[in-house]
């Protein structure tokens, strides 16, 4: 190359007229105009016109022609106004170009398989297949700016506050979040797998014990999950753990990391033309709002409720059903389920047959037997067919109970299981709070999710799991211990009695595999907490120091306080059924730590991806990353994940059998 670039494209003004200035970059359009060829020449900061006149430089005139699409050029020449007739409202150079006096051919191209325009509409996954031409699009690259200047900021506000970025491994071990782990065979020691982070959390934990006080990291994150808008197998997280803090510490941290980068984005001059909600928005209001886990769940049915539509609460009809004359509605309230309801103002004719009986497909989809839906007419009386199962005096009472106005349309749904009337309530909730307009891309509806509880009671397996992770805090220390030391006590008694009723029968050998009619029947924790005196209702309903930040219905950070004595650790792992050896083996080394003098200690984790595309008004979380998977996993360009291999696959001692 032999020009020397001076400037990028984007940047040349009208002040910059009548200086000699080099420029480089791709050639965007070409328009050939008789005796003068226009290039728009395209750099990461925009586009400027170039001007070629045959009369003036017939050499240069034809080198222009020579051109094409997506070709990389040099080019030094004057920067002149344009005629006033000429100018370009809709660009930032339109009052400028430049009158070329020497152009560099600097590489040619093949025509791509997709357009590099702003306003491209093609199949997702072509963009995917050629990314590195969809990124050189002006929106991508604003995406990948805005992204760095997110961390930047983020950066900045924690240097500021004595924070230590610090870097943890990327070959792990498998740990319990939630999701599957990519795993990665071991040629040391075949047969032994690595596992990629789901998240640095022990690692962050063991930084506190080391006395490192305050951790960042900017983490990448691996989790093996069902693929969804707003997940991506490999994402980032701002990762962050302090020592010596509580809950009320660690959500005043993020109160000064989420506007301070919500402003850097907002003064930043590279976005000015980018028409992103968050560059609208104004400052972000701190205070964040709060909400409690009950709460969210009462109104909203769910924990990441959208306040936009804050207004569209639902109604619980369950200790009203129980004597209702409805059987669907009456079953399923006494049979200890749930009946909650949604009353959606003036909407009695916004919704067709067709469109109820989607709303039905979805729920029966969901699990539910249906949904009930009554219009309620100008007479204030219910209009609908299940309205002959009601009296007057319940429907009297069911309107009363949605406060609903003649016009209004009511939804119903009863389950003897909780979590399927949530989840059609959820559905509903969103479809309506689009219909109604309320989902504004261009407002944020921010809060903290808090006082979660401590456990998730999976009925089919008769287990217990930890609603964060397992090493979150709970809010009532003493109560867990009591509990575990319930299920220690059965346990060891189970122990005691095998022994003694071995020591009289050694040869039943039902008895050592303790499934002797002899032994006590094997319980399940929640089987032995009953029996130890606690109801289901007082487990479930212990809280935890877990707290989820909100924004528009997505999650976009979630952490909690951590158990920092072992004594804590061992009696939360001895209820979701995690026993001594299986702990021992997969988090020995964090027990270990614990019991060398851990600080009381907490943290949290941010999605980088979810909060730009929360904030850019995206639906897409592939569209805040530079080379994401596609919705079935895969890197289409790179045409990844493939086989490898079969020498590579023998020195690991694996062979490849069908998937069972
Ligand atoms: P959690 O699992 O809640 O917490 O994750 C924190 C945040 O990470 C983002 N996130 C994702 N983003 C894109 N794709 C995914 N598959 C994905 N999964 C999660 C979300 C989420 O809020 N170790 C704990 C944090 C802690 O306790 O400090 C953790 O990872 O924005």
């Amino acid at each position: 190359m032999n020009h020397k670039r001076t400037i990028r494209c984007g940047d040349l003004r009208k002040e910059h007229v009548g200086k000699t200035v080099t420029v480089c970059g791709w050639v965007d359009t070409k328009r050939e105009m008789g005796a003068l060829v226009f290039i728009d020449l395209r750099d990461v900061a925009g586009k400027v016109q170039l001007a070629f006149d045959v009369e003036k430089r017939p050499e240069l005139h034809a080198l222009a022609k020579a051109q094409h699409h997506e070709y990389v050029v040099a080019a030094t020449g004057t920067v002149r106004a344009r005629e006033s007739r000429n100018v370009n409202a809709r660009i930032s150079t339109g009052e400028i170009e430049i009158d070329v006096t020497e152009l560099e051919h600097l590489n040619s191209a093949k025509t791509p398989a997709i357009e590099v325009r702003d306003d491209l509409k093609c199949d997702p996954e072509l963009r995917l297949k050629h990314r590195f031409i969809d990124l050189r699009r002006k929106p991508m690259q604003r995406m990948l700016q805005a992204r760095a200047s997110v961390i930047r900021s983020m950066r900045k506000t924690l240097d500021g506050e004595q924070f230590t970025e610090i870097e943890t491994p990327i070959l792990y071990k498998r740990t319990p979040e939630g999701a599957r782990d990519f795993i990665v065979p071991s040629r040391a020691y075949p047969g032994q797998f690595y596992a990629l982070p789901q998240s640095p959390q022990l690692f962050k934990q063991l930084c506190m014990v080391a006395g490192m006080d305050r951790y960042y990291q900017i983490a990448r994150c691996f989790r093996d999950e069902d693929k969804r808008a707003d997940r991506q197998p490999e994402f980032t997280q701002l990762d962050v753990e302090m020592s010596f803090v509580g809950k009320e510490d660690v959500i005043a941290m993020m109160e000064r990391v989420v506007p301070g980068y919500v402003r850097a984005l907002q003064q930043d001059a590279t976005f000015k033309d980018c028409d992103w909600p968050v560059l609208k928005c104004g400052d972000i209001q701190t205070p964040i709002e709060r909400m409690t886990y009950e709460t969210a769940m009462r109104d909203y049915s769910i924990d990441r409720p959208d306040l936009r539509s804050r207004d569209l609460r639902l109604t619980e009809l369950t200790e009203w059903s129980k004597t209702c004359s409805f059987n669907a509605f009456k079953t399923a309230a006494t049979g200890g389920g749930l009946v909650k309801g949604l009353r959606c103002p003036g909407m009695a004719d916004k919704f067709s047959r067709g469109q109820i009986g989607n709303l039905e497909r979805d729920a029966k989809g969901m699990g539910a037997a249906g949904l009930a839906s009554l219009k309620v007419a100008a007479d204030g009386k219910i209009d609908a067919a299940i309205a002959k199962f009601f009296p007057e005096a319940e429907q009297k009472a069911l309107i009363a109970a949605f406060k609903a106005q003649p016009g209004d349309m009511i939804f119903i749904c009863a389950h003897a299981k909780e979590k399927v009337v949530h989840a059609v309530m959820h559905n509903l909730r969103t479809l309506v709070g689009h219909q109604l307009g309320l989902l504004d891309p261009n407002k944020f509806g921010l809060t903290w999710i808090v006082d979660f509880p401590l456990f998730e009671y999976k009925e089919e397996e008769e287990k217990l799991y930890a609603t964060h992770h397992p090493f979150t805090l709970p809010a009532d220390v003493a109560t867990v211990a009591k509990m575990a030391d319930a299920v220690r006590g059965w346990r060891s008694n189970m122990i005691a009695q095998v022994e003694k009723l071995k020591k009289h029968d050694p040869e039943e050998t039902a008895i050592a595999s303790r499934s002797s009619p002899r032994l006590p029947q094997v319980l399940s924790v929640i089987g032995i907490l009953k029996q130890a005196g606690f109801t289901l209702e007082q487990v479930l309903g212990l809280r935890n120091n877990q707290y989820d930040l909100v924004l528009n219905g997505t999650e976009i950070a979630g952490g909690s306080i951590r158990m920092h004595r072992t004594d804590w650790q061992e009696n939360l792992f001895e209820l979701v059924g995690i026993t001594k050896e299986e702990a021992e083996k997969k988090f020995g080394f964090l027990m270990n730590a614990l019991a060398h003098g851990a600080p009381p200690h907490g943290g949290i984790a941010m999605g980088i991806e979810r909060n730009l595309m929360c904030y850019m008004g995206l639906d897409n979380i592939q569209d805040v990353m530079a080379f994401p998977k596609s919705a079935t996993g895969r890197d289409l360009m790179i045409d990844t994940p493939n086989e490898v291999e079969p020498k590579l696959l023998k020195e690991l001692g694996i062979e490849i059998k069908p998937v069972a």
